[in-house]
Formats: structure tokens, sequence, C-alpha cells
């Protein structure tokens, strides 16, 4: 049975006991401070996949690279490529980690598609020592 209270709705969820005990001391560890928190986010997470699973669905997201900064060549291909999705490529942040090590973060906002495969490019060129494409949402359809 569903009771609607201002805009959120009410519904029963069945689970066995050894689950929903050990669910409740993950989000408590998390510090949820109810299930019905924890249960809007996952299910905000699952949307979100959703959104991304979607190729030509507009989703929000940054892109994380970690890389050496004496690699030749490798900082003239990383703006190459920004200049090239520079629709797709909101904002970059270079930090310079120590000597020989950058860190950047590129925002990105586009077709999910198009940001995966800048992300596998950019990840997977020589130098580049770790990479990372978190992904989020605009969230103009999350609630
Ligand atoms: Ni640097």
């Amino acid at each position: 049975m569903r009771r609607s209270r201002g805009k959120l709705t009410r519904f029963g969820v069945s689970m066995e006991a050894p689950l929903l005990e050990r669910f409740d001391r993950a989000i408590r560890g998390k510090g949820y401070r109810t299930r019905s928190e924890a249960i809007r986010d996952i299910a905000r997470n699952y949307l979100v996949g959703e959104e991304w699973a979607g190729d030509e669905r507009e989703v929000a997201g940054t892109i994380t690279l970690v890389y050496g900064q004496h690699v030749h060549g490798l900082a003239d291909v990383l703006t190459a490529m920004q200049h090239e999705h520079h629709r797709l490529v909101l904002s970059a942040t270079h930090i310079h980690l120590d000597r020989d090590n950058c860190l950047e973060v590129l925002v990105v906002r586009g077709a999910a598609l198009e940001a995966k495969r800048l992300a596998d490019r950019l990840i997977s060129l020589k130098g580049v020592k770790h990479g990372r494409l978190t992904m989020t949402s605009t969230g103009r359809e999350l609630a």
C-alpha cells in the first residue's frame, strides 16, 4: 500500500533480517540517519547509471588524470585533445603534485558516449599513470 505525504511516497520493503542488519550497519557507518535517505541515494545512483548507459543522454562528470610531466609530448597531446572536445570539456584544473607528477581534473558535460570515449582516450595515453572517469548527472532528472 502506498501513502503520499507531501511530495514523498511511502512504500514497504521486505528483506531478509540478516541482509537488513548488514545494510543498517553499512549505512550507519556512512553517516546516514535513516534508511530512507540511504535508499533515496541508492535509487539516484541507479538512475545516474541509466543516464550513462544511454549513449546520447546528456551527462556531467569529471575526468581525473595523473601523469608524468617529463613524458615527451604528452602535455601537448592532452591540450590538443581538450581543444578537440572544447564543447565537452568545460574546465580543466592542473595541479603540480611534485617535481615530476601532474594531476589534472577535467569537468565534462555532454553526450555520455562522447565523454566515455574521451576519458578512454586520455587514460590510455602513454605517460598517464592513472585516470578515472567519475560519472555523475546534470541533476535535472533527479529529485
Ligand atoms: Ni604540472
